[in-house]
């Protein structure tokens, strides 16, 4: 998704050209009261905070959250502000597309959460963001922060628990321009943020994810066999645009610096989210691939565990969760990633889409990081949205087998609500269980979305789950 600089299967090489299926009329269909709340809720309603769901304990799912994730910058649209922004821009970017409006919901947020009600969810993952809330160093917007209390508010009222992350990715474009997560500054300047943000919230939220991924462009690095040549450039280009010396992102520079700087920045997060919310739960998501060693792949499967995924799973162990996020099964060769077999099931990109992976990399961040887990993503990109169902309904039956062997696990939440911006492969990707016309922006489920909603249910009724 982040092209050349990201883990393997978002190497963008899709083209399928295929058209989304027309899904309409696929069967789930919001109650009065669930369209009542998604079409205008009383603006006021901070006042009382509902009773928050308790974790569910290992091998039960009481209190468990059943949800969708989504990102800011992957939904919502016209984030200017945004370090990706001005990348998607830069002549010969590596971006297939800009984002651009994206789905449009930063307007079309009650949409949005009325189709997760629709689906029978407890529980919407999403991200704020930080180029929005922070548009200059120090410079606050108070009107971002109550939109997005607002939506969290919002969201309580229809029965949704929000999943709030910090950051997805993006950041504001002058702290690329400082030097971004390879300046060491950027721990407290992400600090500051998460304090002031976290307190807006205070009342609305309760699960916070401090940041995703920072370990997948480390496991990048490790597989990376040459400099990518046009980095330098793309960089000096943006960096001009911002009118710095430099310019650098989350997923570009310096690799283990910018995996030390998150390590850092997440720990100083943490402490003050509890500072502001004592009982908030807080963890950070990782990019989990199920890896193997494939023969001759021992080192190279070591080499990707010690520097992306060890510190990390050290780093969650002071947590109240660990947020575990899987696509893709891999096994190492010498040399790199083995080709994907010939029966594996295959993701747009082609590569390999083991359902079991979940339940794998669920396993190995528990005996790791010796925290409860959250899967905080789990999907599969594709067009045919059988395999899809396939896929996620074998994918969650694995995973119960881990709960009732005992692995504690607080929440699913499958990637994605909608088709949206997939990073440098634009908008061909297919995750969504609603699909998202490009120019009307109009929302419709595809069958998928009903079936996660008779998944949870048949999987409540035979296993007694909550
Ligand atoms: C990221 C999402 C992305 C998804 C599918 C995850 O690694 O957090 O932003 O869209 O993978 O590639």
């Amino acid at each position: 998704m982040h092209g050349r600089v990201c883990e393997v299967r978002r190497y963008s090489r899709d083209e399928s050209g295929k058209r989304a299926q027309s899904v309409r009329g696929a069967g789930v269909m919001p109650t009065r009261r669930e369209a009542m709340l998604a079409g205008g809720l009383a603006a006021g309603v901070l006042a009382a905070t509902p009773s928050l769901a308790a974790p569910s304990r290992a091998g039960s799912l009481e209190g468990f959250l059943w949800g969708v994730a989504t990102a800011a910058h992957q939904i919502e649209g016209n984030n200017v502000n945004s370090d990706y922004w001005v990348m998607e821009h830069v002549p010969g970017t590596y971006f297939k597309e800009p984002s651009g409006d994206a789905c449009d919901s930063w307007n079309r947020w009650r949409e949005d959460l009325a189709l997760v009600r629709m689906a029978g969810l407890n529980s919407y993952r999403f991200s704020v963001e930080w180029a929005r809330i922070e548009p200059a160093p120090g410079e606050f917007s108070v009107a971002t922060l109550d939109y997005y209390r607002h939506v969290c508010v919002v969201a309580r009222e229809m029965g949704i628990e929000p999943v709030v992350t910090l950051h997805h990715f993006t950041s504001p474009r002058w702290v690329a321009a400082m030097g971004g997560w390879e300046d060491p500054q950027v721990i407290d300047r992400y600090a500051r943020y998460v304090a002031r943000t976290v307190s807006a919230l205070k009342g609305a939220v309760r699960w916070f994810c401090t940041m995703n991924e920072p370990n997948a462009q480390v496991t990048s690095k490790v597989l990376q066999r040459k400099p990518w040549d046009i980095e330098p450039r793309l960089r000096a280009d943006a960096a001009k645009a911002v009118g710095s010396d430099r310019f650098h992102m989350y997923f570009l520079g310096d690799s283990y610096r910018v995996r030390d700087n998150c390590i850092a920045a997440h720990a100083k997060g943490r402490e003050a989210i509890k500072a502001a919310i004592p009982d908030a739960k807080v963890g950070l998501t990782l990019a989990l691939q199920e890896l193997i060693p494939g023969p001759g792949g021992g080192a190279l499967y070591k080499r990707i565990f010690d520097a992306a995924r060890a510190p990390f799973y050290a780093a969650a162990s002071r947590d109240d969760f660990i947020g575990v996020q899987t696509y893709n099964k891999f096994e190492a060769g010498p040399d790199g990633y083995l080709p994907t077999p010939a029966d594996a099931m295959k993701d747009m990109f082609g590569l390999p889409t083991q359902p079991t992976a979940l339940a794998a990399t669920v396993r190995e961040a528990y005996t790791h990081a010796k925290v409860p887990v959250f899967v905080t993503e789990h999907g599969h990109n594709t067009n045919d949205d059988a395999q899809r169902i396939r896929h996620m309904d074998a994918a969650i039956r694995a995973l119960g087998q881990e709960i009732d062997n005992g692995v504690p696990v607080l929440g699913y939440m499958h990637w994605s609500l909608l088709d949206n911006f997939e990073w440098s492969s634009g908008y061909t990707p297919r995750f969504g269980l609603v699909a998202v016309d490009r120019a009307s922006f109009a929302r419709t489920p595809k069958p998928s979305l009903a079936a996660y909603r008779r998944i949870i249910s048949g999987l409540r009724q035979t296993k007694n789950w909550a």
